[in-house]
């Protein structure tokens, strides 16, 4: 029987590695992130099902109330459903605790008024998802941590937001490396002992390193693969060739697309043949384009929506083929 986990590469990987779920609302991506889980707990790995998806419903699915510490779902399979709005509170705070303390300026501004500003700030809450997939990351307790992402725009913004901060870090360091060499030129004009040490400099230096390490993972095949789902339908499928140039532009590579929810022969009772035809050949388009081109797994329609994790475990039975390279037909 033909697995999903036949389409990655799970044995170059690297541990922790982050498997990122991506897709158009509604086309399956809980559920396929869930059937990988299954599939790589079975394979004996720990993996760590995390949903930055605050519309997913990775909770129903799994029976547990919400939102969620994070807890044992099945054997081998860890779940959490992070609560964006409260861990976007709490990094406004520190941003504008730092801030107050970078720029005394600021001190007139409310601490509230701060967070409040902040919190609104555009790419704020991309920031934040940045924060909880830089700590997955970090996890040394898993092996395989599947990322149920947001909306297909945000979870775009956040992996590529690691090279964007680079790049401002990098120009305020060089800003900065020549506001301290006038102070320093100073301080000795005057004959005072200048400060050896930087405050502004340090944080800055602390962020490129931190941005850069967490560029290079997601980049690396061995650390991240990314896992484009659609329907057979043309926005779903859209928005698979959205992610993978996307992707490609940040040298991310997409790894594996899901055809999900695929009719088949019952698609001409339906009369949508002609649709779901022209949306898989799309796929299939947007993968030979591709080098390497991601693999392409198939997965029929179970006939009712799967609900609960049992019926994950069946899914395995509507796993149709994984294909690899694109001279096959
Ligand atoms: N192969 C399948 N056959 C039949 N129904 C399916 C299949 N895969 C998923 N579904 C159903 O489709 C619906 C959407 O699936 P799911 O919740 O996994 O999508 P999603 O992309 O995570 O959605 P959201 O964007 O809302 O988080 C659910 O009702 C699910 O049970
Ligand atoms: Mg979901």
């Amino acid at each position: 029987m033909p697995r999903l986990i036949d389409g990655l590469d799970t044995g170059s990987w690297r541990r922790p590695h982050v498997v990122m779920v991506m897709g158009k609302g509604g086309v399956g991506k809980t559920t396929v992130g869930l059937r990988l889980a299954y599939e790589l707990a079975s394979e004996g790995l720990r993996v760590l099902v995390a949903s930055l998806d605050p519309a997913g419903h990775l909770l129903e699915y799994l029976g547990l109330p919400g939102p969620l510490r994070e807890v044992e779902a099945a054997p081998g399979i860890r779940a959490v459903q992070y609560e964006v709005e409260g861990l976007a509170r709490r990094v406004a705070e520190e941003y504008s605790l730092l801030l107050r303390r970078l720029m005394p300026g600021l001190q007139a501004l409310s601490l509230e008024k701060a967070v409040e500003v902040i919190r609104e700030a555009p790419g704020f809450e991309e920031e934040v998802f940045l924060r909880i997939l830089s700590g997955l990351y970090e996890r040394r307790d898993v092996d395989v941590v599947v990322v149920d992402m947001p909306p297909t725009g945000i979870a775009l913004r956040v992996v590529s937001l690691p090279r964007l901060h680079l790049f401002w870090v990098e120009r305020l360091r060089e800003l900065r490396e020549r506001i301290v060499a006038v102070k320093y030129a100073i301080a000795n004009a005057l004959g005072r002992r200048p400060e050896a040490d930087d405050p502004v400099l340090r944080k800055l230096g602390e962020l490129r390193d931190r941005y850069s390490r967490l560029q290079a993972e997601i980049a690396d095949p061995r650390r991240t693969s990314v896992v484009a789902v659609a329907t057979p339908e043309p926005l779903p499928v859209y928005e698979v060739g959205v992610i993978a140039e996307r992707l490609r532009g940040h040298e991310i590579a997409l790894k594996m697309i899901v055809a999900n929810r695929v009719l088949g022969e019952r698609a001409e009772a339906l009369g949508l043949t002609g649709i779901e035809k022209q949306s898989l050949a799309r796929l299939e388009e947007t993968r030979c384009k591709l080098s390497p081109p991601p693999s392409l797994s198939v997965i029929a329609h179970m006939g009712r929506p799967p609900s609960s994790f049992e019926d994950v475990k069946q899914l395995g039975g509507y796993i149709v083929k994984v294909r690899h390279g694109c001279s096959e037909s």
